[in-house]
């Protein structure tokens, strides 16, 4: 056998002991599908841990750890984008391999860490980045590499999925949930990234990138998350055969002219209650991709959690160590005989629209409250008729509380300022109670 390859771990939280653990358990099955011998011979940690093995290298000083010739790959897990990207750079300008879970890094600084990377002709693989244990980066940017990818749509974040799950199936609060998926090791340190949606807006930046070759543009993507959504609207979509989850879209668009755009957005979506996507349930994550021409195919699995993430981490390890394996004893990586980081020649990205919050297209749920007085309903159908919007389905609910209706309307597909302007109209008629609630709807077809 060739020489080892050595590691180090970077962080020893959820990931980082799983990773290890991962190593322990299935040793001997790396080595027989890599042909090389694999240890850990640092880890870097804040904390020495008594429950490491003696021969493996503790330190605090994770630049140190980054820039050491005892080290081949280094595998970032401390997550932030702070202490983390500086590891990074310093790790690729030793001319080492990274491999790294921070989606957030990545969304965020993505663009040049990879340009660095590519100039020390490293490499910095990514899949425990998005979805978890599902291999989603190596089908997007290997297995679909024919096809020209029309739209995805992806349920990326494990703690949100949980949530929502356990508050329709059993009525659980919010709270409740979400300190459970913390205790699980599922939520990010500051959890409000999982339930405002900048987790899952961090994941959809990435998976936009690879889909369309487009620089990562996380400060484009729309964001919305759950922490709005009732159960009321829960009860009331499934009425209507729909459920509601949280979904990241990356959707190519072409106008008359022919001229392309994209949009990328997170948001509760309304999705109709027979598609797969909609019984993808507590933490496990989902993307349905649609491209030509193989059409739709769905990827599946557990988004979050020590085992799922230290899977994809090690599988990106095992293919650094194949092409290091068939470089000798050069550690480099010839460029152009990798699989490029953002799945398009970097000279080859495209800058191509991204369109606003208000250019987007979509169906919409409305929930209006109104006064349970005669002419509310065409008063409101009008006003969503001269704004050139069509509705699908309209639900008069009885009245919850003396006098007050809840009227639901689901439209079709509408240009966003257009919904804009016709909830503001509903909003002044004297009959209306709350504000409007809007939750978009997709069928997925
Ligand atoms: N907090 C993330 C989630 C972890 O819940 O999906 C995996 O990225």
């Amino acid at each position: 056998m060739s020489k080892p390859i050595k590691l180090a771990i970077l962080g020893l939280g959820t990931v980082g002991t799983g990773v290890i653990n991962l190593i322990n358990d299935n040793l001997d099955e790396l080595k027989r599908r890599s042909g090389r011998d694999i240890i850990i011979t640092e880890v870097g940690t804040r904390r020495m841990r008594d429950d490491i093995d003696p021969d493996i290298s503790q330190n605090a000083d994770l630049l140190a750890i980054a820039a050491s010739d005892n080290v081949d790959i280094v595998i970032e897990v401390i997550g932030g984008t702070t202490l983390a990207k500086d590891v990074i750079m310093h790790a690729i300008k030793h001319g080492k391999h990274v491999v790294t879970a921070n989606k957030a890094l990545l969304a965020e600084h993505g663009n040049e860490i990879f340009a660095l990377a590519e100039t020390h002709h490293v490499h910095v693989a990514y899949e425990a980045a998005v979805a978890g244990g599902i291999p989603i980066i190596k089908v997007m940017r290997e297995a679909l590499a024919a096809n020209k990818i029309e739209w995805l749509a992806g349920i990326i974040n494990g703690t949100g999925n949980f949530i929502m799950t356990e508050m329709r199936d059993k009525g659980r609060p919010f709270a409740e949930v979400l300190t459970e998926a913390q205790e699980l090791g599922y939520a990010e340190a500051d959890p409000t990234f999982d339930v405002e949606g900048i987790d899952a807006a961090h994941k959809l930046a990435l998976l936009a990138s690879i889909a369309f070759g487009i620089p990562l543009q996380f400060d484009k993507v729309y964001c919305e998350g759950i922490t709005e959504i009732t159960l009321q609207d829960v009860s009331y979509a499934e009425e209507l055969g729909y459920r509601i989850k949280h979904v990241g879209f990356a959707v190519r668009r072409s106008d008359a002219n022919g001229d392309t755009s994209i949009e990328l957005r997170v948001h509760p979506t309304l999705i109709p209650q027979d598609v797969l996507l909609a019984n993808v349930n507590g933490v496990k994550n989902a993307v349905l991709v649609n491209s030509h021409p193989l059409g739709q195919t769905l990827y599946y699995g557990d988004g979050a959690g020590a085992g799922a993430t230290a899977s994809a981490v090690m599988a990106d390890v095992m293919d650094l160590v194949r092409v290091l394996g068939s470089n000798g004893q050069d550690n480099h990586i010839n460029n152009s005989h990798h699989v490029p980081h953002l799945a398009f020649i970097p000279e080859q990205l495209s800058d191509t629209t991204i369109l606003r919050a208000e250019q987007m297209t979509t169906g919409y749920y409305l929930r209006v409250n109104a006064h349970d007085n005669p002419g509310v309903l065409a008063d409101i159908t009008r006003i969503l008729s001269d704004a050139g919007i069509n509705i699908d389905a309209i639900l008069q609910k009885p009245a919850h509380k003396v006098g007050q209706v809840p009227v639901i309307i689901v439209t079709l597909p509408v240009v966003e300022s257009q919904m804009n302007t016709a909830i503001e109209k509903i909003e002044t008629l004297e009959s209306i109670i709350d504000k409007v609630v809007r939750i978009r709807l997709d069928e997925l077809a």
